[in-house]
């Protein structure tokens, strides 16, 4: 009999999700906000995700074994719920709480758990139920989906799960080993989303933004260390300045922020609006220089001589999702390979508190090679959304879909990608994705401004073919998940240049052939018409909304932004005209 382990995440209000191993095979996770279409589905519970992950595994309620949660009891005998009494002494309610009543939000928790299953029709007496602390489901979907065999550093950093924020440990043999936690407020991941929201963004999603900034500005023009105390051991988060609750917020139109209005006193106002500019560009730098420095000063102390060792490090937690860190640790010599789990945020628990009762229980789990894990549609399912939708769209089903989207690419037209499975995780990696020509002059700024509805400076990342990776990047090192940003050659620059960011790096997926064969046909015929094996690929969404998920979806965000073409497996879409020769023999 097959083990069948069903991972939830959603215990800390943002980011609900499921997961279905069978046995040591991942064989579905998908985000609820999908389905939902509303980014991070927040105060949801997953409910459409396990529906649709059982209907994937193609099983019913009753062949779960296991439900995990990445959601833990915490016991008082653990230096965590006191570490956080000391710490918020001056909101004494909170503080009191953590010490009485410390793990209310788990039991509230596990009655919700329990009141969505029976809905879905599970029989809570039948189901083991497991809960694994959510900073082990992080380490688990990082190291146990590595598929390394030798003894492993395991990093992980995050706002905070329920009382740690930052893990240090390592992984041998399949058991994961703790070697050190700070607790909230101490978070690295919790002060970057407090300045991310002075900057003007929403924590949780508006990292990205302040990174990408980051290039903009000088980090040394504005010095930010008071915000941390830190010895190079130990770290506190100042707490007058941010990571604070209760009466210490800021607050604008009744919003409490995770920063104090001593910070504005300090930085000045919030930002607002769509510019990068001073100060908060060199504010945006400074911040990002400060959570290098201290993440890798705390990597060196507590995992250096596991790194000396053997050179295998993995990294989890919305932290691993800052692109540039990973490239500062890719880049020390004694790294010899950095996975990082691509779903690194809190949706990513579901898989790691899976990931981490097959473990358990004595089955290897698969090395994670792709994301493609959500639901997928074929092309009868496709015309029919076409026939159906409101703004009756104009569709065709073509032959040699690589070839021809090749060449609509290569005359410089955007087109929106919709192939396969869904991809888990928040990046688009050529199953949900909009398509450039990184070639072509020009091509970025449109998107961006007809499409994207995002922020001009924010950078665009290219897909390109394994082996072209090679050549393009100073580094080889294996990037399948856009989870690392690398120095781009001199000479990829000027051939490539609408996917090098301002400061001459960027965040590639490097494409194989074995996961991904539509896809990597499309790039071996853009190096046919261009010379490049390389595709700008964004994802798949406007501004704001979560990446599409449907056929319908798709069309949806089709017809409300300029895009022109949108291929769905065989079945081209377009506004105004099909190209002359789209029935004519192609090559
Ligand atoms: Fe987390």
């Amino acid at each position: 009999m097959a083990l069948t382990v069903l991972g939830l995440s959603g215990a800390l209000g943002h980011d609900p999700s499921a997961a279905i191993y069978v046995d040591g095979k991942l064989v579905a996770a998908v985000e609820e906000e999908r389905f939902l279409r509303d980014k991070h589905a927040k105060n949801k519970m997953p409910i459409e995700s396990t529906k649709f992950c059982l209907a994937q595994a193609g099983i019913t309620p009753r062949d779960i074994d296991v439900v995990a949660v990445p959601y833990a009891p915490i016991s008082l005998a653990t230096p965590a719920r006191w570490h956080y009494a000391k710490r918020y002494w001056y909101a004494p309610d909170r503080s009191l709480d953590a010490l009485l009543n410390g793990n209310r939000r788990y039991r509230r928790y596990v009655g919700r758990i329990r009141e969505m299953l029976e809905s879905l029709g599970f029989d809570w007496n039948k189901i083991e139920f497991e809960p694994v602390e959510h900073h082990l489901a992080h380490a688990s979907s990082a190291y146990h989906l590595s598929g390394f065999k030798e003894k492993t550093a395991i990093m992980g950093i995050d706002g905070k799960g329920e009382y740690a924020t930052t893990f240090f440990g390592y992984g041998e043999n399949g058991k994961i080993h703790k070697i050190k936690e700070f607790y909230d407020p101490d978070s690295l991941g919790g002060l970057y989303g407090a300045i991310t929201e002075y900057l003007g963004f929403d924590m949780l999603d508006g990292e990205y933004k302040v990174m990408g900034m980051a290039p903009y500005g000088d980090p040394d023009k504005y010095d930010l260390s008071r915000l941390i105390k830190f010895d190079g051991k130990n770290f506190e988060v100042n707490t007058d300045y941010a990571n604070v609750i209760g009466l210490r917020r800021y607050k604008e139109k009744g919003r409490g922020f995770y920063f104090s209005p001593k910070l504005i006193d300090w930085l000045g106002p919030r930002r607002k609006g769509d510019m990068a500019d001073d100060p908060y560009i060199h504010y945006a730098a400074a911040m990002q220089k400060l959570y290098e420095d201290v993440s890798l000063k705390l990597m060196d102390y507590y995992l250096g001589d596991i790194i000396k060792e053997t050179g295998l490090i993995a990294f989890s937690g919305g932290g691993a999702l800052n692109v540039k860190l990973n490239q500062k640790i890719i880049a020390r010599p004694e790294v010899k390979e950095l996975f990082v789990q691509p779903a690194s945020g809190d949706a990513g628990t579901a898989v790691g508190a899976a990931s981490y009762v097959v473990e358990k229980r004595g089955i290897k789990v698969e090395k994670m090679e792709h994301v493609y894990l959500g639901p997928s549609f074929n092309n009868e399912q496709v015309i029919e959304a076409c026939e159906q939708h409101a703004e009756k769209p104009k569709f065709l089903q073509i032959d040699n879909v690589p070839q021809r989207i090749a060449k609509i690419l290569s005359e410089g037209n955007p087109v929106a990608w919709f192939q396969g499975r869904m991809e888990f995780g928040p990046r688009a990696l050529g199953h949900r994705s909009i398509l450039g020509c990184p070639s072509f002059k020009g091509i970025a700024d449109r998107i961006n401004e007809q499409i994207k509805f995002r922020e001009r400076w924010r950078p665009f990342c290219p897909s390109m073919l394994d082996r072209v990776a090679k050549e393009m990047f100073k580094v080889d090192h294996p990037a399948p998940f856009m989870t690392f940003t690398f120095e781009v050659n001199e000479e990829w620059k000027e051939r490539v240049p609408e996917v090098v960011h301002e400061d001459g790096t960027s965040r590639g997926q490097a494409v194989k052939q074995e996961f991904n064969p539509r896809y990597y046909a499309l790039l071996e015929e853009m190096e046919k018409r261009t010379g490049n094996g390389v595709v700008l690929n964004t994802s798949l969404n406007r501004r704001g909304e979560p990446v599409v998920c449907t056929p319908t979806d798709a069309l949806n965000m089709f017809f409300g932004s300029d895009l022109q073409y949108l291929i769905m497996e065989d079945i081209l879409v377009v506004k105004a005209e099909f190209p002359a020769d789209i029935q004519e023999p192609i090559n």
